[in-house]
C-alpha cells in the first residue's frame, strides 16, 4: 500500500450512518482520522490533505438531501486533490439527491471524489423501517465495495458518475421534534451535542422548533433517555410512509470508471 493517510468525517446522530462507516473502514488496515462533524469544536479548516490521501465522508440522508448544516462544515475542507469516497446511510425509502449533492460539494472542495455508496439502515424516526439493516447479505456487499476502493484508489482518476438531479429536492423539514421528560436531570449534555444549537442551555425542555433538524441525536445522547418523540405523531407519520418504506430497499454502489 502506499503512504496515504485516511480521514474520515461523518455525522451520525442515531448511530446507523457511523456503523455503515465502521464497516466500510473494517477492510482498511491503516491509521484513520475521524471527525465527528456535529461536534462545532473540530477546525476543519486546520486539515491538510496531500493527494495521496483518502477521504471518506459519511451522511445521512435526510429529506433526500444532505443535512444542510453539513455543507458550510464541509466546504471548509481543502482537499488538494486528494481522493473521497462518498456515503450515505438511508432509511429505506431513497436517497434521492444525496449523493449529487456531497458529491457537488466535495468536488468543488478540490477532491476526486471516485467512489460512493448508499447504504440502507434502520430509520431513526420510523424504526420500524429498515429494522434489522445492515444484514449479512449488506455487511457482506459493503466490505466487498470497500476492497475494490481499497485496491484501486491509487489508479482511480476520474470522478463517479452518480444519480441524482439539480436543482435538487426540495429540503423538508419534519415535525416530530424531540421533547425532554420529567427524569431529565439537566445535565446538558443534549444542547452541548446538538449540531445545531437548536436547544437552549438555559432552559433545556425549550427546542427551538425552526432550528430543530429531527436528526434526534439529543434522543440518542441523553443519558437518563429522558427525551423523547411523540409516540402519536409518530404512528401517524409510519402509516403514511408505508407505501414508500415498507418494501426491501437495496444498496447501490458506484465507482468511477
Ligand atoms: C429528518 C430526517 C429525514 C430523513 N429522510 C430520509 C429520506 O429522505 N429517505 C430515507 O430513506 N431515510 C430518511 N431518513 C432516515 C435516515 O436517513 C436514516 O435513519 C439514517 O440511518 C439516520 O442516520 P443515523 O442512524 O446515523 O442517525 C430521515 C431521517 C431523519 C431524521
Amino acid at each position: 500500500m502506499p503512504n496515504f493517510k485516511l480521514y474520515a468525517f461523518y455525522f451520525s446522530p442515531t448511530g446507523g450512518t457511523k456503523n455503515i462507516l465502521d464497516i466500510f473502514l473494517s477492510k482498511w488496515n491503516c491509521d484513520k482520522i475521524l471527525t465527528d462533524l456535529s461536534d462545532n469544536n473540530a477546525n476543519l479548516e486546520d486539515v491538510i490533505f496531500k493527494k495521496d490521501d483518502v477521504c471518506v465522508v459519511a451522511v445521512p440522508s435526510f429529506s433526500g438531501r444532505v443535512p444542510q448544516f453539513i455543507i458550510p462544515k464541509i466546504s471548509k475542507l481543502n482537499g488538494a486533490g486528494a481522493k473521497a469516497v462518498l456515503i450515505t446511510a438511508f432509511g429505506n425509502r431513497a436517497f434521492d439527491d444525496t449523493l449529487l449533492e456531497l458529491f457537488n460539494t466535495m468536488t468543488k472542495a478540490d477532491f476526486i471524489c471516485f467512489a460512493a455508496m448508499a447504504a440502507v439502515t434502520r430509520h431513526s424516526v420510523m424504526p420500524k423501517y429498515g429494522n434489522g439493516r445492515p444484514d449479512s447479505d449488506d455487511i457482506s456487499q459493503i466490505k466487498e465495495f470497500s476492497e475494490k476502493c481499497r485496491n484501486e484508489f491509487v489508479q482511480r482518476v476520474n470522478t463517479v458518475a452518480l444519480p441524482g438531479n439539480f436543482p435538487y429536492r426540495k429540503y423538508q423539514s419534519i415535525p416530530i421534534k424531540p421533547k425532554a421528560d420529567k427524569s431529565c436531570n439537566k445535565c446538558g449534555l443534549c444542547a452541548k451535542r446538538c449540531p445545531v444549537k437548536a436547544i437552549d442551555p438555559q432552559r433545556l425542555n425549550k427546542t427551538d422548533k425552526n432550528k430543530c433538524i429531527s436528526c434526534l441525536q439529543c434522543v440518542a445522547k441523553c443519558p437518563r433517555q429522558a427525551r423523547h418523540i411523540n409516540k402519536f405523531v409518530l404512528k401517524a407519520a409510519e402509516i403514511k410512509m408505508k407505501k414508500l418504506c415498507g418494501d426491501r430497499k437495496e444498496n447501490a454502489f458506484f465507482i468511477a470508471e
